[in-house]
């Protein structure tokens, strides 16, 4: 099995357009401290052909053209990319299907809650169902992925993860920002005896999200914010990590103290907010974190499995 890392970074991208903080200026200063990174999306193949896209982010169009493998192959119109898989229907996990609109036959999976946000939002028309075929990913089973052309040999156990609904529909929900179990969710992907789990987004981790990582060959995990008060601290917002639904890195309840006993071979952050200091290279927290055995995703980066 063959993993690429479209994106690494959290929404906006990193750095994003009009963030200042320091660690958006290393990425700007052209000092080689801290790498550019597109907005968090990986693709997964069997067989190095076929392609499983694992969330569309708003920088999808850029993704494909530095990575040659997903360039159209033969005919007048061609992608690689039989089907996209959606953990949520957060901005920076569905705009990038605006920029699959043009007569491409693909297929589209999410869960029943995902696909109704998709549903009600008339931009996402411009994906006719003449070429596009969505379909409801179900959680807890194990589901061989069908693409366009038939099942592409990568099987996917989707499961709920605490997470928050989208953003940009939080004032339907007032009072409880948390969401139901398919607002966000996590994934087994596996292929043959090859497996590993991908969580962009993750508020907590619960006893039972830590039974199912636990004995992992590889974990792509949220690596948005460095510390809970991280924005606060800065002045960029009033945000907390806890607020906008993600744990922290650090911290007595941070993601490095949470797994610290978890047997995984391989643990690499993803979706990284422009703000956490872990994305300079040179920095302490950088350090701490490769100390505790963890990487930190960049775009481009493949694994094979
Ligand atoms: C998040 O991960 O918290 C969201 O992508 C935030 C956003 O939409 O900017
Ligand atoms: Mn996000």
């Amino acid at each position: 099995m063959e993993v690429i890392v479209l994106g690494s970074a959290a929404g906006g991208g990193f750095p994003q357009w009009n963030c200042n903080a320091p660690t958006s200026r290393a990425a700007r200063d052209g000092a080689g401290r801290a790498k550019v990174r597109t907005q968090a999306s990986i693709a997964v193949s069997a067989d190095g052909d076929r392609w499983l896209l694992i969330n569309a982010s708003p920088d999808l169009r850029q993704q494909l053209l530095q990575n040659r493998v997903f360039w159209p192959r033969h005919g007048l119109r061609d992608t690689p990319i039989e089907a996209v898989l959606l953990t949520s229907a957060e901005i920076d996990h569905v705009a990038g299907l605006l920029s699959m609109r043009e007569s491409q036959p693909f297929r589209l999976w999410a869960t029943s809650s995902v696909l109704e946000i998709l549903a009600e939002n008339p931009i996402f028309g411009a994906l006719s169902p003449d070429y596009v075929e969505r379909g409801r990913f179900p959680l807890g089973e194990a589901v061989a992925v069908e693409g366009h052309q038939g099942p592409l040999g990568i099987t996917v156990r989707a499961f709920p993860v605490p997470g928050k609904v989208p953003l940009f529909l939080e004032s339907r929900h007032p009072g409880d920002l948390a969401g139901s179990a398919e607002d966000t969710i996590g994934l087994e992907i596996s292929c043959g005896t090859a497996r590993f789990h991908y969580i962009p987004g993750c508020a907590r981790l619960t006893p039972e999200l830590s039974n199912q990582l636990q004995g992992s060959s590889l974990l792509f995990f949220d690596g948005t914010l460095w510390s809970d008060n991280e924005l606060v601290d800065l002045g960029i917002s009033v945000k907390t990590g806890a607020r906008m639904g993600h744990m922290s890195i650090s911290g007595p309840g941070g993601t490095l103290a949470a797994f610290a006993d978890m047997a995984i071979n391989r643990k690499i952050f993803i979706h990284v907010n422009t703000t956490n200091p872990v994305l300079a290279e040179d920095a302490p927290e950088r350090a701490t974190l490769t100390a505790a055995g963890w990487e930190v995703a960049e775009d481009g980066m493949r694994i094979s499995l």
